[in-house]
């Protein structure tokens, strides 16, 4: 059976997106979520980024073992170096190498004519084949560049010893005829074509990302790229989860398969929103919240007599279920783990512990502790963020005919505890202000959003902010049935986060 290879690039080009930060623990709770999933290859970065980038990129490296990991470099020495010390201690390394090779970005951005770009490009594939047994490089801009110079570099990648050559649509400008006859036309007139696998990278600016993915595999494209929820620049990239939800669900028509464990997508597409605080539309194919709701009554009455009518795959088939177990503050310790277990958690028993401290503390404010509750009690756990500070106590005062102040109690890693008191236009606003007095960091909100984590009065808030300073941006969040709290602890878990990154500042993207 034919197998069409997943690229994630979640943590690379997913991490682009505006506003999304990930820590390295973060980005080493997705890459182990991926190894879960099975894809067969993880972009873990651009370590010539930042030695923070580097950091992380290695720190992935030394941790997944069953997917090749892959860093992203440009065709450079010093990139590629930057890719050498980061993919030490992996498994199964692959350097991503690429260049522009399109009319416009060769006069504008590289200026530099074909030939230039060429001998850039063998000269970079020559450095990197003396450390890489694998190798990828990618056409940047492939989408808008003369078929006839693709096929040149192709042939030249191949001579030079990549195992698989990326033809992106960088700025998602082709129609899927288009991008699928590139395939055909590289497969018919590259000389070596058969040695090496071909590649679709697809964005979504015109929101063609999935058919243009879809017609490069009809085209003969071995491989596609794409993030968790299609998060990346701009309008994002390929969805893989809607990639593989295709061709697993019209089978009859591509004849080819991924070896993605499909009940881990509802899973892994949770995680990243959670971490990325990238909220899934709730429209959003495979993953949003109503993509297996059926509201209208004929399609509800469809549905009672016969599934099919109106569903083409099955909500089991992501790992979404209905649960059974519904926890409360009765509920004990040996029912919290098993709950966890039939979640898909399995925590050691330090985490354990405090998990199932949390869950009581919540199961005292609220009468049903639901799926939602749990995950996110459980998901904020699994990432230790080392707390500068703590956010101990706050106080709100507010009266629509008042001015809203906040009194906040920090603790520092020292142990030391700074109380600061503040007004502000709103209640959010006078805590943040002490927040600031508090610790003492300048940085400005440049976005704070807020959503219930379950439904009821007595639901969860879940917020996210993103704080910027210097040009640095870095997110945070925060879990409360007080949505002031919540609202508190994602401004502190930012300020963490903050103080963390001054030390591995990230600065310059692909
Ligand atoms: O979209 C693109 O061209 C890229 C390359 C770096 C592969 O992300
Ligand atoms: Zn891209």
């Amino acid at each position: 059976m034919r197998k069409i290879y997943i690229f994630d690039t979640t943590l690379r080009d997913g991490e682009q997106s505006p506003g999304v930060n990930l820590n390295t623990r973060e980005k080493l709770e997705i890459a182990y979520q991926l190894e879960k999933l099975g894809v067969d290859r993880i972009e873990a970065g651009f370590p010539a980024a930042s030695p923070g980038d580097l950091a992380a990129v290695n720190a992935v490296a030394r941790a997944v073992k069953k997917s090749t990991v892959i860093g992203l470099s440009r065709s450079r020495t010093q990139d590629i170096d930057a890719v050498r010390e980061a993919l030490q201690g992996a498994e199964d390394p692959c350097i991503h190498l690429f260049l522009a090779t399109s009319p416009i970005h060769r006069k504008y951005k590289l200026k530099m004519d074909k030939d230039q770009v060429l001998e850039t490009a063998q000269a970079a594939l020559r450095y990197a084949s003396k450390y890489f047994s694998k190798i990828e490089f990618s056409c940047e801009d492939a989408g808008r560049t003369e078929l006839d110079f693709l096929c040149e570099m192709t042939a030249m990648a191949i001579r030079e010893g990549a195992s698989v050559v990326n033809i992106p649509d960088t700025v998602g400008y082709l129609y899927p005829e288009e991008y699928g006859n590139i395939f055909r036309t590289l497969k018919e007139k590259v000389p070596g074509i058969e040695k090496i696998q071909l590649s679709a990278h697809c964005h979504d600016d015109l929101g063609l990302a999935t058919a243009n993915s879809l017609a490069a595999i009809l085209g003969g494209a071995d491989q596609i790229e794409g993030t968790i929820n299609g998060i990346g620049e701009r309008a994002g990239n390929t969805a893989l989860e809607e990639v593989a939800l295709a061709l697993e669900t019209r089978f009859d028509f591509f004849g080819a398969k991924t070896s993605l464990e499909l009940t881990e997508i509802a899973r892994t597409s949770r995680l990243v929103s959670r971490l990325t605080g990238m909220v899934v539309p709730g429209n959003k194919a495979i993953v949003g919240a109503n993509a297996f709701a059926h509201e209208s009554g004929i399609h509800q009455d469809g549905m009672l007599k016969e599934k099919t009518t109106y569903e083409i795959m099955s909500p089991e088939t992501i790992g979404l279920k209905e649960s059974k177990l519904v926890l409360g503050k009765h509920s004990g310790r040996h029912a919290f783990r098993e709950k966890l277990v039939d979640m898909g958690y399995s925590l050691d028993d330090e985490r354990l512990n405090e998990a199932f401290a949390k869950f009581k503390a919540l199961a005292d404010k609220k009468k049903e502790v639901t799926d939602e509750d749990l995950l996110a009690i459980v998901e904020l756990k699994l990432i230790d963020t080392p707390e500068e500070f703590r956010l101990e106590t706050i106080f709100v005062s507010y009266g629509n005919e008042a001015t809203p102040a906040a009194k906040v109690r920090l603790v520092t890693l020292a142990g030391d505890i700074i109380e600061k008191e503040a007004e502000g236009n709103g209640s959010v606003d006078a805590i943040y202000n002490a927040i600031d007095l508090a610790s003492g960091e300048e940085v400005k909100l440049a976005d704070y959003s807020i959503k219930s984590v379950s439904h009821g009065k007595d639901a969860q808030g879940e917020v996210h902010v993103v704080l910027t300073q210097n040009g640095a941006s870095v997110q945070g969040r925060g879990v409360s049935t007080d949505i002031l709290e919540a609202s508190a602890r994602a401004y502190v878990d930012a300020l963490n986060r903050l103080i963390e990154k001054r030390k591995s500042n990230s600065a310059i993207r692909a």
